[in-house]
């Protein structure tokens, strides 16, 4: 096969058109910089991907304060607090009173199709569907990357900047050399089983809750759709879980005193979700950014992911910005530094809630016993709470 390439230019060239590299984009293009995002599935695949569904305000206001989108706004739902259980015992954690903020339940599929379709409106230069991805010459000012298109036409795209925002997977991030970076990470022993089912509502608000049989937690996604997630196993099948036994199992997780029942309803999405917290240092190497999933990956338990990935992009956006239009690398050389502090802060706090949920199997009865004392002494003191809300909702420096 010959190796002819139609050579692109661009200024900063993307690797991922998830919502990270798709923010980037919208950013960057509003600010007359030239991108082009180069993703490896089409629109409506990633659009059919379930993920998380809460946004911190400042991911909100990045949505809906940047001309991408109001849906977040008008179809999103406020959610001025939630509900921790543990043991069949309920506490409501109070946002607003505690921290003055809440968060938006929009999933997070949602914010790419609203990011995906703002970008094609805008003329922004997306490529759905390539293969073959491959980036070259990070070390120099004039990095590139090789791709076969849809069509199966081969490109190279060489530009000034690279941004890996190819999710935990990354091959932007495997192309920098071992030795020149640090993988840090944990594994945990449990995953969750995420369903999608059509039922009402079971409470106004999310539930994180813990039992001797595990974690669940009951978010949902419409007045007519519910989204709802319970602790297992992470090799288990999906198709050993028929609606009857999940209903079950879900049950018996939220049951207590108060008599707490879940609303039933066919389920139609099952899912197994690894856990698995991961920072690669620095976020840089020589032109290319990592931001998001390919950067970190936090456990699900408390909904950080997307949020922590919009903040790479407030850090970076702004520093691309100032470079280009005035030289002023200052901003690019602190990236790396200035969003690692906010990635193992949400680290932190991601295993945090995680370990105070789950139950570790074959665990001591000492650690849930234990674990029972932190949740009373997180939710029965008013600064145990607001430390909670603070975490929960983005840190006043974030803002
Ligand atoms: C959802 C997922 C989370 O991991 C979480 O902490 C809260 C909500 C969700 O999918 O709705």
């Amino acid at each position: 096969m010959s190796a002819q390439r139609t050579v692109l230019a661009t200024q900063v060239g993307i690797v991922g058109g998830g919502p990270a590299g798709l923010m980037l984009a919208h950013l960057l293009g509003r600010a007359g910089i030239g991108t082009v995002v180069l993703e490896a599935r089409d629109k409506d695949t990633i659009h059919a991907t379930h993920r998380a569904g809460i946004l911190e305000a400042a991911t909100v206001e990045m949505l809906a304060g940047s001309g991408v989108d109001g849906r977040v706004l008008t179809e999103g739902h406020e959610h001025r607090g939630t509900v921790l259980r543990f043991e069949g015992e309920s506490r409501r954690i109070d946002f607003q009173e505690l921290v003055g903020h809440s968060v938006r339940l929009y999933p997070q599929n949602e914010v790419f199709w609203d990011l995906a379709n703002a970008r094609e409106r805008d003329g922004g230069d997306i490529r759905w569907s390539v293969t073959d991805t491959e980036v070259l010459d990070l070390t120099t000012d004039r990095p590139a990357v090789r791709f076969t298109d849809a069509a199966g036409e081969r490109f190279e795209l060489r530009c000034e900047f690279l941004v890996g925002a190819d999710g935990s997977q990354s091959i932007c991030r495997r192309a920098i050399p071992d030795e020149e970076r640090t993988d840090n990470f944990i594994e945990y022993p449990f995953a969750w089983f995420g369903i999608l089912a059509e039922a009402p509502p079971s409470a106004p608000e999310l539930i994180y809750s813990n039992s001797e049989h595990g974690f669940a937690l009951v978010s949902s996604r419409s007045e007519t759709v519910q989204r709802m997630y319970f602790q297992c196993d992470p090799d288990e099948d999906v198709d050993d879980w028929d609606d009857e036994r999940i209903w079950a199992e879900l049950q018996r997780r939220v049951r207590g005193p108060d008599g707490l029942r879940l609303q039933e309803g066919p389920i139609f999405d099952k899912t197994v979700l690894k856990f698995r917290s991961y920072v690669c240092e620095p976020l840089r190497h020589g032109s290319l950014f990592l931001v998001g999933d390919a950067g970190h990956t936090v456990p699900p338990t408390g909904a950080k992911g997307l949020n922590l990935a919009f903040c790479d992009v407030r850090v970076l956006a702004p520093a691309l910005v100032e470079f280009f239009r005035s030289g002023d690398d200052s901003g690019l050389a602190g990236y790396s530094a200035q969003a690692l502090e906010r990635v193992w802060k949400a680290q932190n706090f991601s295993y945090w809630v995680t370990n105070l949920m789950h139950t570790q199997p074959g665990e001591n009865p000492f650690n849930q016993k234990r674990r029972r004392g932190e949740f009373r002494a997180v939710t029965a003191s008013e600064h145990g709470a607001a430390y909670f809300a603070e975490s929960y909702t983005g840190w006043p420096g974030d803002r």
